[in-house]
């Protein structure tokens, strides 16, 4: 507007401005006075209101009914100690099948002790963004020890698993482009695949055929295509042909990302993850992403990948650009976890065993464990969201902590109980909750004989 050298308007500008104060004088522009006291249309009054968010009114139903019925919510409970094999709720001992720890390695005294150690010389924080801020030496030993694991170039650690999900999908893919993903993908793929814009398609539960065929129909149409798969499924406890994933993926010209944030640990002789357990060479899968917060006993999330991917995701993914660096005593904690695992395989030779004990006894039993191979992740399918939650509760009297995944995270016929097992649990342990779940499981109301009775008191 003004001439650069001058400092003066242009003549141009100077005319403009002359007129718009002459409009304002004769009344032609309102002041932002008059604005302000200007009356607005009214607007309705769930514009400002949050219960009228969709789903809130279910959520409210379902608390009601869960409260007249006498059931109570089994999420949000305050665990008082370390929630390992067992637990600590309220002052009552838990055997406990609801924490990821599949190793065993939080509070580990070398994990506790490598977090201690970075706490006193760096901190609880990072404090800014590794751009801004720097890095601590924990943030590459950790990088590294994980880019090592899957043979790759390099690595980077996030705050988040679901963020870093969220935003490498989000990043890498356009509106021209294609994503594929098993039905059953965890929620950040589905998010981080809406927020890219690109074209969405499913396929049905490590059905390869169906994934071949809808590439074959649909690839050509598209710029950049990314197959996504879990390595071990986080609901289901099994995991995908992943040679022939892969096999596919090179026909097709796609890119491949494997989240392996429940295999880590749990896959393979030494633990490395469905890459070990399936043969196949890492470096055929263009994107690992796991997470530190299930074996690594840690909180966030990783990409292991060619050295211009992770580039390319520190320059431009906003979930580590615009986000702080991992806590300082949680890269540590999650680096020295690392160091553990690998030394120690007999953690995953234990906790093998004693998925295979879990899914042998609930077979025996009689329970539906859909197509758990028995690794760390076992459903109990009841098939009915308000049957699994009462099974829950009827456990949680019995010293049993494990949670119901209900609809919609499930469809309602598949409505479920999961068990994450872990190297500490004891056979013992294992054997009792499987007989006091199938116990428990035979006396159970269905969701009809609930709701008729219900009706039936409110009659009375
Ligand atoms: C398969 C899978 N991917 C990603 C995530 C997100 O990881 P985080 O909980 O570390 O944010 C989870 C979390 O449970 C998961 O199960």
């Amino acid at each position: 507007m003004t001439d650069r050298k001058s400092g003066r308007l242009s003549e141009g500008d100077r005319n403009a401005l002359f007129a718009h104060v002459a409009r304002r004088r004769a009344g032609a522009v309102p002041s932002a006075a008059a604005r302000r006291e200007a009356p607005l249309p009214k607007l309705p009054g769930e514009a400002t209101d949050f219960t009228t968010l969709p789903g809130f009114k279910e959520i409210r139903t379902q608390q009601s009914f869960a409260a007249v019925i006498g059931l109570e919510s089994p999420f949000f409970r305050v665990h008082e100690k370390r929630a390992g094999a067992e637990t600590l709720i309220g002052n009552r001992t838990y055997t406990n099948f609801s924490s990821y720890d599949y190793l065993g390695l939080n509070g580990h005294p070398e994990v506790s002790a490598a977090a201690q150690a970075a706490i006193e010389r760096y901190g609880t924080s990072t404090s800014a963004s590794r751009l801004v801020a720097g890095e601590r030496p924990a943030h590459r030993d950790l990088e590294r020890g994980l880019a090592e694991l899957y043979s790759a170039e390099d690595c980077v650690v996030m705050v988040s698993g679901h963020a870093t999900n969220v935003g490498v999908i989000g990043q890498i893919l356009g509106p021209k482009d294609l994503i594929v993903y098993g039905e059953l993908i965890h929620n950040s793929v589905v998010v981080g695949a809406q927020l890219s814009g690109a074209t969405r398609r499913s396929f049905p539960h490590n059905d390869l055929d169906a994934l071949d065929g809808l590439l074959a129909a649909q690839r050509r149409q598209h710029a950049r295509t990314l197959i996504v798969v879990e390595g071990l499924y986080s609901m289901d406890g099994d995991w995908p042909d992943l040679a022939r994933v892969i096999e596919i993926k090179q026909r097709h010209g796609a890119w491949l990302m494997v989240d392996d944030a429940h295999g880590l640990g749990v896959l393979g002789r030494r633990g490395h993850g469905i890459h070990e357990e399936t043969g196949v060479d890492p470096r055929d899968v263009d994107i690992w992403m796991g997470t530190l917060s299930k074996t690594l006993a840690g909180a966030g999330g990783y990409l292991a990948g060619s050295a211009a991917l992770i580039e390319y995701v520190k320059v431009s993914v906003g979930a580590f650009v615009y986000s702080v660096g991992l806590s300082p005593p949680v890269a540590a904690a999650s680096f020295a976890a690392l160091q553990v695992m690998l030394r120690e395989p007999d953690r995953v030779a234990r906790l093998r065993e004693n998925g295979e004990t879990f899914l042998e006894s609930a077979k025996r039993h009689g329970l539906d464990t859909g197509t758990s191979r028995g690794r760390a992740i076992s459903p109990v399918i009841v098939a009915e969201s308000l049957k699994a939650a009462m099974l829950s509760a009827k456990l949680a009297e019995r010293g049993v902590n494990v949670m119901p995944i209900l609809h919609p995270a499930v469809p309602e016929r598949l409505a479920r109980l999961r068990f994450f097992i872990t190297a500490d649990h004891t056979r013992e342990q294992i054997e009792e909750a499987v007989a006091a779940t199938a116990e428990e499981a035979g006396g159970l109301s269905s969701t009809a004989d609930v709701l008729r009775s219900f009706a039936q008191s409110l009659n009375q």
